[in-house]
C-alpha cells in the first residue's frame, strides 16, 4: 500500500536509455538520454531528458547512471497456482510416454488436480510464492495467474482466492483467470457434457458473485474440449460481462483461434497448429496471439506456431512462461524470451513487446501498463545491459538492476 506522504512524491529517473515501447515510435520506441517523472505513481513525463518540464526540476531525482530501462515485464498466461510438482510424469516422458498418452492414463492434469484438492489455501499460497518470486526477481510487474486444477465448485473458489490473496502479499498486479473447463474431473465419468452445464450453471456464477475472476479461459482440445463445449463456457462469460481467452490448437487444430476470435477473445493462447484462416480471424478480431515456448520445449513438440502467418496478417503476439507443473515448469521470462527467439524465430523486438506491450493488450490492460508512455503506472525495470537484446540473449543470467512498481 503506498502512504499518503509517498503518494505525493514526485520522483525523476534520468541519465537513462529508454525502451518505451510506444507503438507510435519504430521498434522497441528507443529515447537515449531519456528521463520518466513519476507523480502518484503514475507517468507523468517520458521522453530526452533535455525536454523535462521545469516543474519537475526540484523533485527527487534517481541517476540511472545510462542504464537501460523497459516497461515492467508482463507475464500473461501462468498456471503458477498449483500444488505439489508432475516430476514422476516427467521421468516417464524420459522413458518415452508422450503427454497425452499420460493424460488418458490418468495422469496429467488429473494428477495436479487430487495435490490441489488436498491442499488448504494457505498452503497453496505459500506453495505458489517462491514461484511468483522468481518471476518478480526478473522484473515482471504483473502476472496472470488462472485457475483449473480444482474443477468443482469448492477447489475453484479455493485456487482464485488464494490468487487474490497473492496479490495482497506481494508488489505485482494480478489478473486472475477462471479455467474451469481445463480437463474433465474423474468423479465426472466421462460426461463432458455434464461437467460443461456444472462450469457454466454451478462455478462461473460462485465465481463471478464474489468478484474472483477477471477473464474466462479454457482448453479447447481432443484430451479436453470441443470448440461446442468451449462456445457454451464463452457464451456464459459474455452473460458475466467476463473477457474470453483459450488454449487453442496446441496438440492439434480444431479451429480454436478461430473460435476465440469470433468471441472477441483477448488472446488465443498456444497455437502451434494454427492455420492461415486462424490467424486471419485473430488479426480481423484484434485477438492476441499467446506464444509459449515453455510448453512447446517441455513436451518436445516439433510443430512451431506460426508466427510468420501471424506477422502477415498483422496478429500481435505476446511471450508467456505458461508456468505449470505439466507441460512448463519454467519460472524464468527471460528465459522464455530467449526460447521464443531461439525456437521460434522471433526478433528481439517481438519478444521484448512480447512480454511488455503486447501482454498487457492480452490481459485487457494496455492502457494503464505495457509501454513508457505518460498516464501509464509507472511500472519499469532498470537493467544492466548494454543493448536490449541482452535480456532475449542470456540464458539463465538476471541483469536486473532495480523494479519498479507504481513508482516505488
Ligand atoms: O497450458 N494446455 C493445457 N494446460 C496447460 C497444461 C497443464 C498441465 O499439464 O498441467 C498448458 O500447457
Ligand atoms: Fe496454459
Amino acid at each position: 500500500m503506498v502512504s499518503a506522504a509517498e503518494k505525493d512524491t514526485v520522483r525523476v529517473w534520468r541519465n537513462a536509455r529508454l525502451a518505451t515501447l510506444n507503438e507510435s515510435l519504430p521498434g522497441l520506441g528507443i529515447v537515449e538520454d531519456g528521463a520518466i517523472a513519476v507523480r502518484d505513481g503514475r507517468i507523468a513525463f517520458v521522453g530526452p531528458e533535455a525536454d523535462l518540464p521545469a516543474e519537475f526540476s526540484a523533485a527527487e531525482t534517481v541517476d540511472c547512471e545510462g542504464r537501460w530501462i523497459t516497461p515492467g515485464l508482463i507475464d500473461c498466461h501462468t498456471h503458477l497456482v498449483h500444488a505439489g510438482d508432475r516430476a514422476h510424469e516427467f521421468e516417464l516422458r524420459l522413458a518415452g510416454a508422450s503427454y497425452e498418452e499420460i493424460a488418458r492414463a490418468g495422469g496429467g492434469i488429473v494428477s495436479s488436480v487430487k495435490a490441489l484438492r488436498a491442499a488448504s489455501e494457505d498452503d497453496l499460497v505459500r506453495q505458489t510464492l517462491p514461484r511468483l518470486d522468481a518471476l518478480i526477481a526478473e522484473g515482471v510487474t504483473t502476472v496472470e495467474l488462472k485457475s483449473g486444477y480444482g474443477l468443482d465448485t469448492e477447489n475453484e473458489l479455493k485456487s482464485l482466492r488464494a490468487a487474490r490473496r497473492i496479490a495482497e502479499q506481494r508488489d505485482v498486479t494480478v489478473r486472475t483467470t477462471f479455467l474451469g473447463a481445463h480437463a474433465l474431473p474423474p468423479e465426472m465419468n466421462g460426461d463432458k457434457a455434464a461437467y460443461i452445464d456444472k462450469v457454466i450453471g454451478e462455478m462461473l456464477p460462485a465465481i463471478a458473485a464474489e468478484g474472483l475472476a477477471d477473464a474466462v479461459d479454457g482448453f479447447c482440445e481432443g484430451i479436453a474440449f470441443s470448440p461446442g463445449e468451449m462456445a457454451k463456457v464463452f457464451d456464459a462469460a459474455k452473460r458475466f460481462g467476463l473477457p474470453v481467452k483459450l488454449h487453442a490448437d496446441q496438440l492439434s487444430n480444431l479451429n480454436g483461434a478461430a473460435l476465440a476470435a469470433s468471441y472477441g477473445a483477448l488472446s488465443a493462447d498456444h497455437l502451434e497448429y494454427t492455420d492461415d484462416a486462424g490467424a486471419a480471424a485473430m488479426a480481423q478480431a484484434g485477438t492476441v496471439a499467446v506464444i509459449l515456448p515453455g510448453a512447446f520445449y517441455f513436451i518436445r513438440e516439433t510443430k512451431k506456431p506460426p508466427v510468420e502467418l501471424f506477422r502477415k496478417h498483422g496478429v500481435k503476439m505476446a511471450v508467456a512462461t505458461d508456468s505449470n507443473p505439466g507441460t512448463s515448469p519454467l519460472t524464468s521470462l527471460l528465459l522464455t524470451m530467449n526460447m521464443a527467439a531461439t525456437l521460434f524465430g522471433m526478433t528481439v523486438t517481438e519478444c521484448i513487446a512480447g512480454t511488455t506491450r503486447e501482454a498487457a493488450r492480452a490481459l485487457g490492460l494496455v492502457d494503464e501498463v505495457g509501454t513508457l508512455e505518460a498516464g501509464k503506472w509507472a511500472d519499469f525495470v532498470l537493467w544492466d545491459i548494454g543493448r536490449p537484446a541482452e535480456l532475449v540473449y542470456r540464458m539463465g543470467f538476471n541483469p536486473m538492476f532495480a523494479r519498479i512498481r507504481s513508482g516505488h
